[in-house]
């Protein structure tokens, strides 16, 4: 099929990657042992630093999607049949959740309805049980991808802290990291695992491991088997800007020149920015008169929102036609939610009218679709964004 114009990723994730980046991307490989690439690596591992808040922390790249740095942040920290402590937010929880059993850990996995974050009352009961301290990791999706959802990590944290509970405490960044407002060192975290396809507005392809001192003391005695993840080979070569294989090079100019982009136009203006599109997607839709999915208001995220079709809609005919008439991608539903949701991602690179955009391709495609709404949705952001 024949589009004009830009295609509308708006998909949570992969997002749309600056000009700027892409040029950079599209630079001649280099030499990843000459000086060059030395002194472009250590830049990035500074600016990765600042945008995870975690100037205490050690950054590590790894050449793979961001379920190669979950694996990682397992096999460093724990050892075979290890108990480890996981809460449902949706489907990305339990893909790592899986993952984990997989491995050989032992995994206690809090329900959840996939319409709220991690409950910090039902971890904290689970914790005040432990007293012989058997379990070794606490392991969160802060920003869930498949919901929309939120959770609120530092308080949880605190709670965790403040039972003086050892566990290592792992947190999935992948949708929030460069998007919603994160603290690797303020809040406590150990192990925060993050990939460059969202709030970093690169293409797929590079992974992260931000790892704390006692992450990696613990790493150093642990027994898991590991080779291509272990922590300890990625971090002697670091120090002198070096990986230990092939990096993905081109990635790398992309990132450093992303990095730039962030620190630019300020971190914290980010997380407004993605805040400001947030609240009139959400307005939009409310004045649609559909359901957002997440039940909790102060679990709302800022770099997605699910909108909840009733029994007996079909979400994915509604993207079919939004894809076909209007050239707009939007997330599909995942897991228990598969047929049922639209996830509109408004996070990356990302301005106000591609956010209107976005909105209009979505009431049209309801209009199309017949589902019965109010055609008040797009005015009701575009009033908000005026506004604001
Ligand atoms: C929250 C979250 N965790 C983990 C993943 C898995 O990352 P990847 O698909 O890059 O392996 C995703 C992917 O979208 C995600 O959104």
């Amino acid at each position: 099929m024949t589009q004009n114009g830009k295609h509308f990723l708006q998909i949570p994730g992969p997002t749309n990657v600056p000009d700027s980046v892409l040029r950079a991307i599209s630079y001649p490989t280099i030499d990843h042992r000459g000086p060059e690439f030395s002194e472009m690596t250590k830049n990035i591992i500074e600016g990765l630093k600042d945008v995870v808040k975690g100037r205490e922390s050690t950054p590590i790249i790894f050449p793979s999607s961001g379920t190669g740095a979950w694996e990682a942040s397992l096999v460093n920290i724990l050892s075979e049949g290890d108990r480890i402590l996981m809460f449902e937010t949706g489907h990305f929880s339990t893909l790592w959740k899986t993952m984990a059993e997989k491995l050989g850990f032992n995994v206690e996995y809090i329900g959840g309805d996939w319409r709220s974050g991690v409950d910090a009352e039902k971890i904290a009961d689970v914790i005040k049980k432990d007293k012989d301290h058997d379990i070794k990791a606490i392991c969160m999706v802060h920003n869930e991808t498949s919901t929309g959802v939120t959770s609120k990590i530092p308080s949880i944290i605190k709670i965790i802290k403040s039972l003086r509970h050892p566990a290592i405490i792992m947190v999935d960044t992948i949708s929030s990291l460069g998007s919603i407002d994160y603290s690797h060192d303020d809040w406590n975290v150990d192990v925060t695992v993050a990939g460059s396809q969202k709030g970093l507005m690169l293409p797929p392809g590079i992974a992260f491991n931000f790892v704390s001192e006692k992450a990696i003391e613990i790493s150093k005695s642990n027994n898991y088997k590991r080779s291509f993840w272990d922590w300890n080979e990625m971090i002697t070569n670091n120090i002198n800007g070096f990986f230990p294989y092939t990096p993905s090079t081109n990635i790398l100019f992309g990132l450093e020149e992303a990095l730039k982009l962030l620190k630019k136009e300020g971190l914290e203006n980010v997380f407004r920015r993605h805040e400001r599109h947030a609240n009139a997607t959400r307005l939009a839709v409310k004045n649609w008169g559909l359901e957002l999915l997440p039940l909790n208001e102060d679990e709302h995220s800022n770099s997605l929102t699910s909108i909840l079709f009733k029994e007996g809609v079909n979400a994915d005919f509604i993207r079919k036609i939004i894809l076909e008439k209007f050239n707009t991608s939007l997330g599909t539903g995942l897991g228990k939610w598969s047929g049922r949701i639209i996830r509109i991602g408004h996070l990356g690179d990302f301005n106000d009218p591609m956010l209107l955009g976005t909105l209009s391709s979505v009431e049209m495609g309801l209009s199309l679709g017949e589902i019965d709404h109010n055609s008040e949705g797009v005015k009701a952001a575009m009033n908000y964004l005026e506004k604001n």
